[in-house]
């Protein structure tokens, strides 16, 4: 069975609460537990993490193991090259995934670190993002 992780950076935790007309009224705890339900032929984890060296040890833990990253970096995405270093030295592919479409938002948005070393990046659709990625490991 594929193993798959989704990597979730800073404020995504407040999904659900935080500028719902941008991000939804959903939480993440409650789409990933319908996403578990319907994707059964994977095996599908979840990580969470406000601190940019924990999602980089995360990448670090999981990058020779698993088949799949479903990476949202969130803000991390437009600043980190310490989490763009470490997609660049991982084995696993990665698919950056955004929920906004970031390029129709403010200019810095514009900018990703992880781009370049991803395999693909989805963005644009929602929390229906995670799920495309999810289908682009299948
Ligand atoms: C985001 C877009 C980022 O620009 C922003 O900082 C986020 C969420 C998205 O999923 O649309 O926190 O990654």
């Amino acid at each position: 069975m594929k193993k798959l992780i989704i990597i979730n950076g800073p404020n995504l935790n407040l999904l659900g609460k935080r500028e719902p007309a941008i991000y939804g009224s959903l939480t993440f705890t409650e789409f990933f537990e319908t996403v578990k339900q319907k994707y059964t032929q994977v095996e599908l984890s979840y990580y969470q993490s406000n601190i940019e060296g924990e999602i980089i040890d995360k990448l670090h833990d999981v990058g020779f193991n698993y088949d799949g990253i479903i990476l949202n970096a969130a803000a991390y995405t437009h600043t980190s090259v310490g989490i763009g270093d470490a997609v660049k030295g991982i084995e696993t592919p990665v698919v950056e995934v955004h929920i906004s479409n970031t390029f129709a938002r403010e200019e810095f948005r514009h900018q990703s670190y992880i781009s370049p070393n991803a395999k693909g990046v989805i963005l644009g659709f929602g929390l229906q993002s995670y799920e495309l990625a999810i289908q682009s490991f299948l």
